[in-house]
C-alpha cells in the first residue's frame, strides 16, 4: 500500500513538501500541489511557477492539481504544465467544498449536475494528450445516494488515479469521513482508488483494512492526520510490515527530539521565501493541527498563536520544547 499526501492550500507547498521528503525518509509516494486555478489571462501566479520548479522538487514525485470547471482552461493549463515542466500527470479538482468555489461550479461543486460532469469529462477526454489525467473527488453535494452516478460516470474515462475523500461537499471537514463506504465504492469503480478522509492514526489504517475485508487497498491519501503527526506515515509502514499498532496522544521525548529540527527547517524554509511575519504564520498553521500532540498547556500554546514575530515564535518554542 502507498502513502499520498493530501494537497493543502497553505500547508503542503515545496517548502514543507522537501522537508516531509527528507523527515519520512520517502515513504510518501506521492505530493501533490493544493490547487491551481486557471488564468487564462494572465496565467499562473509567480509563487504557483516556483512551487512547481523541478528544482524546487527533487526527489519528489509531485502531481499539480487544477480547479476549474472550464474545460479549455484545464487542456491549456495542463498541456502548459505538462510541457514546462515535465509532469507526467495532472489532477483535478472536485472535492473543494468552500461556499465561494462551489457557487461558481468549481471542486465539488462540479458533482452538483452530472450531465455537466460528464460533459466536462467528455471534453478533456476526448482528444489526444501525452499526459494522465487524475482526479480527487468527494461522494456528491448533499446525499450519499450520489456517488453512484457519479462513479458510474467516473467510470466511462481513463483516469489516472481517482482519489476519494469519503465526505460529501455539505460534509465540508467536519463530519466524519464514510470510511464504511469504501468497499462498496471499491466494488463499483473500475478505477485504481486512493482513500482519503480521517487517517489520523495507525489504527485507522488497520479498520480500514478490515472493512475492506481482504480488497486491496491500493494506496491511502494522508491529510490532517499527517500535518498534526508527522510521525503518522512510519506509523502505517510499521503496521503494515509488522502489525505493531502504535497509539499515543502524545509525542514522547524522542519524538519531540525529532520534531524540532522538522520544524525549524520548514521556517528557514519559508522565511527564506517571505518576510519573517509570514513565515511565522505559516507555522501557526501547521501547529493548530500538531499542538493538541505536544501539551495540553493552553498558555504554550497561546504563545504559539500570538506569536507574531520570529522573535515571538522562538520564545514560544523554547517553552515548548526546553
Ligand atoms: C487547510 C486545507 C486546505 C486544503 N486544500 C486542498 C486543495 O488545495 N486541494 C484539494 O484537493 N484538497 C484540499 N484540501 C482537502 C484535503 O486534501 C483532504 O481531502 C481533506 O483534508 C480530507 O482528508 P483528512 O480527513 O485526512 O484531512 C484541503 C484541506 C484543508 C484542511
Amino acid at each position: 500500500m502507498k502513502l499520498y499526501l493530501a494537497p493543502m492550500e497553505g500547508l503542503t507547498g515545496h517548502v514543507y513538501r522537501n522537508c516531509v521528503n527528507e523527515f519520512t525518509h520517502g515513504l510518501i509516494d506521492k505530493f501533490y500541489t493544493p490547487f491551481i486555478e486557471p488564468r487564462p489571462k494572465k496565467g499562473m501566479y509567480k509563487s504557483q511557477k516556483f512551487d512547481l520548479e523541478r528544482d524546487n522538487n527533487k526527489g519528489i514525485n509531485l502531481i499539480p492539481q487544477i480547479l476549474t470547471k472550464n474545460p479549455e482552461d484545464f487542456l491549456k493549463l495542463a498541456k502548459e504544465i505538462h510541457e514546462t515542466y515535465g509532469y507526467e500527470e495532472i489532477n483535478l479538482n472536485f472535492g473543494c467544498p468552500s461556499k465561494t468555489v462551489v457557487a461558481r461550479n468549481k471542486g465539488a461543486g462540479m458533482l452538483e449536475d452530472t450531465d455537466d460532469l460528464k460533459a466536462f469529462l467528455d471534453e478533456i477526454f476526448k482528444g489526444d494528450r501525452d499526459y494522465d489525467i487524475s482526479i480527487k473527488t468527494r461522494l456528491g453535494m448533499y446525499d450519499i445516494e450520489e456517488m453512484y452516478r457519479i462513479l458510474e460516470i467516473y467510470n466511462q474515462y481513463p483516469i489516472k488515479e481517482l482519489s476519494v475523500h469519503v465526505r460529501l461537499q455539505n460534509e465540508y471537514y467536519k463530519a466524519k469521513a464514510h470510511m464504511d463506504l469504501f468497499p462498496e465504492i471499491s466494488k463499483l469503480s473500475n478505477h485504481v482508488l486512493s482513500y482519503n478522509g480521517d487517517i489520523y492514526k495507525a489504527k485507522d489504517v488497520s479498520k480500514l483494512l478490515d472493512i475492506m475485508d481482504g480488497d486491496k487497498v491500493d494506496s491511502i491519501m494522508l491529510g490532517r492526520g499527517f500535518i498534526g503527526n508527522p510521525f503518522l506515515a512510519e506509523d502505517i509502514d510499521a503496521f503494515l510490515k509488522t502489525k505493531e499498532i502504535r497509539d499515543y496522544d502524545k509525542f514522547d521525548e524522542e519524538k519531540m527530539r525529532r520534531l524540532r529540527p522538522f520544524l525549524d527547517k520548514i521556517y528557514e524554509g519559508y522565511a527564506n521565501l517571505m518576510d519573517e511575519n509570514t513565515a511565522v504564520y505559516r507555522m501557526k498553521e501547521i501547529w493548530a493541527f500538531m499542538f493538541s500532540y505536544v501539551s495540553d498547556d493552553k498558555k504554550k500554546l497561546k504563545a504559539i498563536q500570538k506569536s507574531k514575530n520570529r522573535l515571538q515564535y522562538e520564545n514560544a518554542l523554547r517553552s515548548i520544547f526546553d
